[in-house]
């Protein structure tokens, strides 16, 4: 049984499912529906060719407490009425969380419980500040199987008294996602019908509750955002939380268009679909994020990155890959400078190589095999 929240589970499950497919192994999907508007959810499902969910939970947002619960509480029944060998978490997410404190108290009626796996295990950015901190240490806690995506993880979970037995660095799955629809995301004709075809520009996600929640954290970093403007177009995809804190605070961006393909300028978008996105992305001079898989995809696709936090928990992008932290909102106009005045630095870490979720499947069934 593999689980499915939010968007960027969407690109993890996807590489799984695929790996299930071609080893003949009998999966079922359950979305939470943590994620649920067509642009974060149902666009990522026919452009990721995830098939349609066995189970669909439907629980939307809420607090942390009120949508971790409700997921609980909608898990639960369908977990034992499907009774799985596994339960295959993913990320770092609400949904992540909850169904791992779900599958690991689960007793089967024959005494039996189901086997808990963790994809993408191990990540710390030591910051507790992040609600994605306590979901990836507590489920990393409670899972039997800890799948690894880079060297970082594995060196957290030995110094946190997890049995190495239990853990197993296999590779990236969300960039198996990426190499497989690389070439259709490449043919996208997002850049051309922006404007942006054969031109130098940028591209921006932020949606982190540290930088967008508060006036004093979004409004310096759109300023700084708007300066880079000046020198190339720069492209905020931005995420419902995003949108919705600008306009609660009077944060006006135009919408992209012919003069800002031209002139230059900070424009805003919504979320964009998965194929678009790394079609931009593969062409951008530079991109300027807070999300984690975003750092990841650029060291894969060798696309300069400033990760706009003061932490990451994916080291291996800034140790081996393009990645840049820039820690304060001051340095982004000189670490934007810095970037595109040097080389195109960065190497592919090692098992980013598009057979990750093969691994994965392969270590589960092993271990399904030896239980
Ligand atoms: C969640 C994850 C985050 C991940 C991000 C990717 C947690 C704690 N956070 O953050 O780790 O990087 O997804 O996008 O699990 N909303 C919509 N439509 C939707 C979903 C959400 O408009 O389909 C809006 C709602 O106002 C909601 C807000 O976004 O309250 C936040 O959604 P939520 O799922 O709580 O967290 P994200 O910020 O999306």
């Amino acid at each position: 049984m593999v689980i499915a929240g939010a968007r960027p589970n969407f690109v993890k499950v996807a590489a799984l499912l695929h790996a299930c497919r071609e080893l003949e192994v009998r999966a079922c999907l359950v979305h939470t529906g943590q994620h649920y508007d067509k642009d974060l959810s149902d666009v990522f499902f026919d452009q990721l060719e995830i098939p349609r969910p066995d189970h669909s939970l439907g629980v939307g947002s809420g607090s942390h407490a009120g949508q971790t619960a409700r997921i609980m509480a909608a898990f639960e029944p369908v977990l034992l009425a499907e009774r799985p060998r596994a339960v295959v978490v993913v990320g770092d997410v609400n949904s992540t969380l909850a169904c791992s404190l779900v599958a690991s108290k689960a007793v089967y009626p024959d005494g039996t419980r189901p086997f808990l796996v963790h994809v993408e295990a191990g990540l710390r950015s030591f910051d507790r500040t992040m609600p994605e901190e306590t979901n990836r240490v507590v489920t990393d806690h409670v899972s039997d199987l800890l799948l690894v995506s880079e060297p970082s993880g594995e060196a957290n979970l030995i110094r946190e008294g997890i049995d190495p037995d239990k853990v197993r660095l296999v590779g990236n799955v969300m960039i198996d996602t990426l190499r497989r629809l690389e070439g259709r995301a490449r043919q996208t004709r997002a850049a051309e019908d922006l404007g942006l075809a054969g031109k130098r520009f940028g591209l921006v996600t932020l949606h982190r509750p540290s930088n967008v929640d508060k006036a004093e954290s979004l409004g310096p970093l759109i300023r700084a955002l708007e300066r880079i403007g000046q020198e190339m177009p720069l492209l905020l995809a931005a995420h419902p939380r995003t949108g919705q804190a600008m306009e609660r605070q009077g944060l006006a961006l135009a919408q992209p268009g012919p003069e800002w393909a031209e002139k230059g300028g900070l424009a805003r978008s919504g979320p964009l679909p998965y194929l678009d996105f790394i079609g931009l992305m593969a062409r951008a001079a530079i991109v300027l994020t807070d999300s984690g898989g975003i750092q990841e995809e650029t060291t894969a696709l060798g696309v300069p990155c400033l990760t706009l936090r003061p932490n990451t928990e994916r080291p291996v992008t800034v140790d081996q890959g393009t990645n840049i932290l820039v820690t304060r909102t001051e340095e982004i106009i000189p670490s934007f400078r810095k970037v595109m005045s040097g080389p195109r630095p960065g190497r592919v870490p090692d098992k980013w190589d598009g057979r990750a979720a093969l691994r994965a499947v392969r270590a589960i069934l092993d271990r399904l095999e030896k239980n």
